[in-house]
């Protein structure tokens, strides 16, 4: 047997596995807390910290618990959250007017993480999903449709809202067309030229955001919206290259790919043909398989968890959007002191 790194047994290849020095050395991927976004669930200061039955371990927080995993996610290494807000139902509409409100919880709460936590980044999802009423992403015409030009529009004023109120980095995670192209241009003409984008630009109709779902409210009578018509074919690949390209044209400085280890080939064909920022978001389903596993003893939670993570990074990504994001970070530190 012969090929180009020569021949059994002069090449053996437990040399460099036999202690963990030479392992360290050989080592081509490290995962560190500073990878690591950590999505949490906001809802109104009133109310206390809920929670959330199909993502053990995960809240929907209320003002004062959220300023404490604030706190402790710096503590632990972390840069940066992600909003996702819980609305209340009287709230919703039709015309989703409440995702530009500059008074509601989402500003709200940028504004207050800014005052106690300055150096913390915040990343805000910009989607109509958790303002209407029937947990679409968008307006629907008089079809059943979602509405794209229509529902961009109003993107273009979420995402304005959002910068005014301090948020560092917005993220369209709706799938409408044209969209990056139509915030960008909004937000240069009101002075935010440093309020930077994270595209959602392949984000595929999964299965893997149910619990997600059960957090934010946007079934609708317990039941699934279809978002087929917007979010890509799980069976499609060179989609997402084109989905990349469009949205880096129209001026996006990331690029994510969600959910993130079903979807690793894609993760390794756009950072090999794009060399840019490159995201991947571990949704719920995945947080909630390895939670349920871990609970019942069938897996090493820990263990697995901090795989999975390694194993994004391998395959591409910069940084991950993880349900995990406190608790690896908190994990990995312990593994360095
Ligand atoms: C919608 C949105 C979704 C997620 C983040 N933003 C799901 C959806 O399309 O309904 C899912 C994230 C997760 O499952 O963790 N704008």
């Amino acid at each position: 047997m012969r090929n180009d790194f020569g021949s059994f047994p002069q090449r053996r290849m437990r040399r460099m596995r036999v202690n963990p020095f030479v392992r360290s050395l050989r080592r081509e991927t490290f995962l560190s807390a500073a990878d690591l976004i950590y999505p949490v669930f906001i809802v109104d200061s009133k109310n206390q910290s809920q929670d959330i039955p199909s993502m053990p371990g995960v809240k929907r927080l209320c003002e004062k618990d959220l300023l404490a995993v604030a706190e402790r996610s710096l503590a632990a290494g972390l840069t940066s959250l992600a909003l996702f807000p819980v609305i209340e139902a009287q709230i919703k509409s039709l015309d989703g007017a409440a995702a530009f409100d500059s008074q509601g919880l989402t500003a709200r709460t940028v504004r207050l993480l800014k005052k106690y936590f300055p150096q913390l980044g915040i990343i805000c999802d910009v989607a109509l999903d958790p303002y209407m009423s029937h947990g679409h992403d968008g307006l629907l015409g008089a079809d059943g449709q979602v509405l794209n030009d229509e529902t961009v529009a109003i993107l273009k004023r979420q995402a304005l809202c959002l910068a005014e109120a301090g948020c560092d980095i917005v993220a369209p995670s709706d799938m409408m067309d044209g969209r990056i192209g139509a915030i960008r241009q909004g937000l240069d003409h009101s002075a935010f030229q440093q309020t930077a984008i994270l595209a959602y630009s392949a984000k595929y109709n999964s299965g893997y955001y149910g619990p997600f779902r059960d957090a934010v409210g946007s079934k609708v009578n317990a039941r699934e919206v279809d978002k087929a018509t917007y979010q890509m074919d799980p069976h499609n690949s060179d989609e997402a290259m084109m989905e990349i390209a469009l949205d880096l044209e129209e001026g996006a400085d990331m690029v994510i790919i969600k959910p993130g280890l079903p979807y690793l080939d894609i993760i390794r064909r756009v950072k090999d043909r794009f060399q840019v920022p490159t995201f991947a978001y571990q949704v719920s389903g995945e947080y909630a398989m390895l939670k349920a596993a871990g609970l019942q003893g069938w897996i090493d939670e820990k263990r697995c968890a901090l795989e999975a993570l390694v194993c994004l990074k391998r395959a591409g990504c910069d940084a991950i959007m993880t349900y995990y994001g406190l608790e690896a970070g908190e994990w990995l530190q312990q593994q360095q002191d």
